[in-house]
C-alpha cells in the first residue's frame, strides 16, 4: 500500500502543533518537514528547533528533507530534534557515501533526494546504505508547482535498479490524485504533498483522494 507523507510546509506555521495532531487523524503515514536554508534553495523555512517543539504531539515518524547547502553539519541537529528519516539532496553532497553512513550511524534512517536534472546513477554506488530515494518532480523550493512528467521515467528507472533491495522511493513535488497515480504506476512507495492535502479543511478526504 502506498504511503502518504503531507508536507507541513503548506500548514499554518502559526497552529503547528494543531495541524500535526490533524494530519495524523486524517490518516497520514509519515510526516514530511522541508527544511530549506535559503542557500540550497531560494526559500527559508524551519530548523530543528521547531521540530523539536511538535515532537512531543505525534507520533507519526518525521521524514526530514534536506534542502540544505552543507547537511553535514546539521545532521547530528536533526537527530537530536527527533527525525527518524533524514534525507540529503545528492548534488549537495560531496562525500555522499560518508554522509549517508553518518546518517546511518546516528540511528536514523537514510534517504538521497535527486532533483530533477540529476540522472539516477549517482546512486549506484551508494545502494547499500541507503532506505529511501526521493525522486523530486518539481524544482525543490517551493510548494504549489507543476509536476514534472519526465520524471516517471526516473522513478521506474530508480524501481529496476532497487530491485530485490529494502528501498523506499519517495515522489515529492505536484502531486495531486492524477500525479499520484501515475507516480504509483511507475514504482512510488511514498507519496508526499504539500497544496493537495491542505486544500480546503478535510484533510481526511484529500489524503484518501491520493490514496
Ligand atoms: C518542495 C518541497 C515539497 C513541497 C511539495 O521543495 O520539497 O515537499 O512541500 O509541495 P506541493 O505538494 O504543493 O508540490
Ligand atoms: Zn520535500
Amino acid at each position: 500500500m502506498v504511503l502518504i507523507a503531507p508536507s507541513i510546509l503548506a500548514a499554518d506555521f502559526g497552529r503547528l502543533r494543531e495541524e500535526v495532531a490533524a494530519l495524523e487523524k486524517a490518516g497520514a503515514d509519515l510526516l514530511h518537514c522541508d527544511v530549506m536554508d535559503g542557500q540550497y534553495v531560494p526559500n527559508l523555512t524551519f530548523g530543528p528547533a521547531v521540530l523539536k517543539s511538535i515532537r512531543p504531539y505525534t507520533k507519526l515518524d518525521f521524514d526530514v528533507h534536506l534542502m540544505v547547502q552543507n547537511p553535514d553539519k546539521m545532521l547530528a541537529w536533526f537527530a537530536d530534534a527527533g527525525a527518524d528519516i533524514l534525507t540529503v539532496h545528492a548534488e549537495a553532497c560531496p562525500h555522499l557515501d560518508r554522509t549517508l553512513a553518518e546518517i546511518k550511524s546516528l540511528g536514523l534512517r537514510a534517504g538521497v533526494s535527486l532533483n530533477p536534472s540529476t540522472p539516477e546513477k549517482v546512486l549506484t554506488y551508494v545502494l547499500d546504505k541507503v532506505d529511501q530515494i526521493l525522486v523530486m518532480t518539481v524544482n525543490p523550493g517551493f510548494g504549489g508547482q507543476n509536476f514534472i512528467p519526465a520524471q516517471l521515467n526516473k522513478i521506474a528507472r530508480v524501481k529496476e535498479m532497487t530491485k530485490g533491495r529494502h528501498i523506499k522511493i519517495e515522489v515529492d513535488g505536484g502531486i495531486n490524485p492524477l500525479t499520484a497515480a501515475e507516480c504509483t504506476a511507475a514504482g512510488a512507495d511514498i507519496l508526499v504533498a504539500g497544496t493537495a492535502v491542505f486544500a480546503g479543511k478535510d484533510y481526511k478526504k484529500n489524503i484518501e483522494a491520493l490514496r
